[in-house]
């Protein structure tokens, strides 16, 4: 008893330090103390459950060898995948962990389906059936067995399209009705999930059934969305999990996989609602929209009708306009993470400050590919959290700013969001960088970026174009800067 009372206490524990994690995780300077905190709250969830469960006849979990070899194989895979990760493919080990997670669930919920099913067969089970609410108590255990197979398999066979699709191994595929198709199999799901309820006979046949649709059903649901879509999607795909997990906590009464699955689908949710609200898009227009075309941007070559021209800047005259400027603000975008110019942008930014120019980082929600992606980049290269201004408040800014570079960014920094009513990026909220007085963009050449659009910003006046990877770039930047002495 008292065993059981310590594991409660245990789970409680590590509830607390799951939202506790989640509430360091909003704020860089914070974020990596909360990992550690949910970590260690799932570590003394994870081993209170070993060594402490007993089940109703006081029994210890068996398996412990089986157990423990798996834990040593998954971490120290999970681990060396986190080591050797680039900050540009860290969606795709998120969509590789989180098909995992469906996987559990899944997994759990078939485990869960066979137990039901020997138990039951026994002669005394029969019997006990007839007890008043016995029946029902089987066939309520039983649904939330098949929602945690269901959405357990939509998310794993989902991530794993998800990673495919972001690692290039897998490209967007749509064919006609498509959607209705999706709706349809959604539909014979659930009549057969139905069935396998309701089927006393053939249960089994059901069951596999809708194990087999779900996870089709997984396959469809994201092959057709704009690879550049992917973000939003494993975030969804994420709170799916979260769900999932929740119904494994149902299953086996276990408050913390409960309170933990909760966490996860509420987080993602949340999540995905921010990342539609940031690009100004609804979540229907993310799944059916097609956004993005799979990274098959338009290369655009021509001025698109803008009026203007580009102006191409080299590095020497960028580093005076720089080294004499009051006010400098860097806008970080996708193309920085790619160049991994993080540290030279750093350096970049101590050296003009140590030239007595004022220098900050505007930092767009969504710019990069996944939440938070240029807090972690620039973190990674300790610049200081207070130098990294989010969008509503260094908008006022770029009118008493006298240089803004643009590093790899594209979208955020596109005035057609303000502008042209037919741009599918039209209402983003973007930075106005437009309104300092010199604007330097640097990239590698005139392609589009995510949304694959034009961008009218680098056709007016005020702007002057550096070319060139960011890293090589910026080098040379802070060469001719410490080169005028
Ligand atoms: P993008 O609009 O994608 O533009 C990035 C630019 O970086 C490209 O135009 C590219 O031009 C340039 N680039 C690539 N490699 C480079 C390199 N090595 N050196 C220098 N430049 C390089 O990026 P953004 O402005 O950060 O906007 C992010 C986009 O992603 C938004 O449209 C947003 O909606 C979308 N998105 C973001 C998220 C999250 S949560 N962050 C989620 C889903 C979607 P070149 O090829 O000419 O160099």
């Amino acid at each position: 008893m008292t065993l059981q009372i310590t594991l409660q206490i245990i789970y409680l524990i590590a509830s607390v330090t799951f939202i506790l994690g989640l509430k360091f995780l909003g704020n860089p300077s914070t974020a990596r103390k909360g990992n550690l905190i949910a970590a260690f709250g799932m570590g003394i969830a994870i081993f209170g459950t070993i060594f402490l469960y007993t089940d109703a006849n006081g029994h210890h979990l068996k398996n412990l060898p089986l157990i423990f070899g798996g834990l040593a194989v998954g971490t120290v895979i999970g681990w060396l995948a986190a080591k050797k990760v680039q900050m540009t493919a860290m969606p795709e080990m998120v969509s590789l962990f989180n098909g995992m997670g469906g996987a559990c669930a899944m997994l759990i919920s078939i485990i869960e389906f066979q137990h039901i099913q020997s138990t039951f067969a026994e002669p005394m089970a029969i019997a006990a059936l007839l007890i008043p609410g016995a029946s029902a108590a089987l066939k309520g255990r039983l649904l939330i067995i098949l929602l945690g197979m269901i959405i357990g398999s939509i998310s794993f066979s989902g991530s794993m399209i998800a990673y495919g699709k972001l690692s290039g191994k897998v490209k967007d595929k749509s064919f006609g009705f498509q959607q209705f198709i999706n709706i349809g199999l959604l539909a014979v799901i659930l009549a057969f999930t139905w069935m396998a309820m309701m089927g006393e006979s053939n249960q089994e046949f059901w069951f596999y059934l809708v194990l087999a649709l779900s996870l089709l059903y997984g396959i469809l649901f994201v092959m057709p969305i704009g690879g550049a879509d992917m973000p939003v999607v494993i975030s969804l795909l994420n709170s799916f999990t979260g769900v999932a997990a929740a119904f494994g906590g149902f299953l086996y009464d276990n408050k913390v996989m409960l309170v933990g699955g909760i966490l996860v689908g509420s987080a993602g949710t949340l999540l995905t609602i921010v990342m539609c609200k940031a690009m100004n898009r609804s979540l229907l227009n993310v799944l059916i929209g097609n956004f993005g075309g799979g990274g098959k941007a338009a290369a655009a070559s021509s001025s698109a009708g803008f009026e203007g021209a580009i102006k191409e800047v080299n590095a020497s005259d960028t580093a005076i306009l720089m080294k004499y400027a009051k006010k400098v603000i860097i806008v970080p975008g996708y193309g920085l993470a790619v160049a991994q110019a993080q540290h030279v942008v750093h350096e970049l930014e101590t050296l003009l400050e140590s030239e007595g120019v004022e220098v900050k980082y505007a930092i767009h929600p969504v710019a990069g590919r996944m939440p938070g992606h240029m807090n972690v980049l620039l973190a990674e290269s300790n610049v200081s959290y207070d130098k990294l201004v989010e969008m509503e408040e260094i908008n006022p800014e770029f009118a008493t700013t006298d240089v803004v570079l643009v590093v790899g960014a594209n979208d955020v920094v596109n005035p057609a969001a303000k502008t042209d009513p037919s741009s599918p990026i039209y209402g983003m909220p973007i930075l106005d960088v437009e309104a300092a007085a010199h604007v330097i963009v640097n990239k590698r050449s005139m392609k589009a970026g995510y949304a694959g659009i034009e961008n009218e910003l680098f056709y007016k006046p005020k702007t002057s174009m550096l070319f060139g990877d960011a890293k090589k770039a910026l080098n040379q930047l802070v060469s001719e800067i410490k080169a005028l002495g």
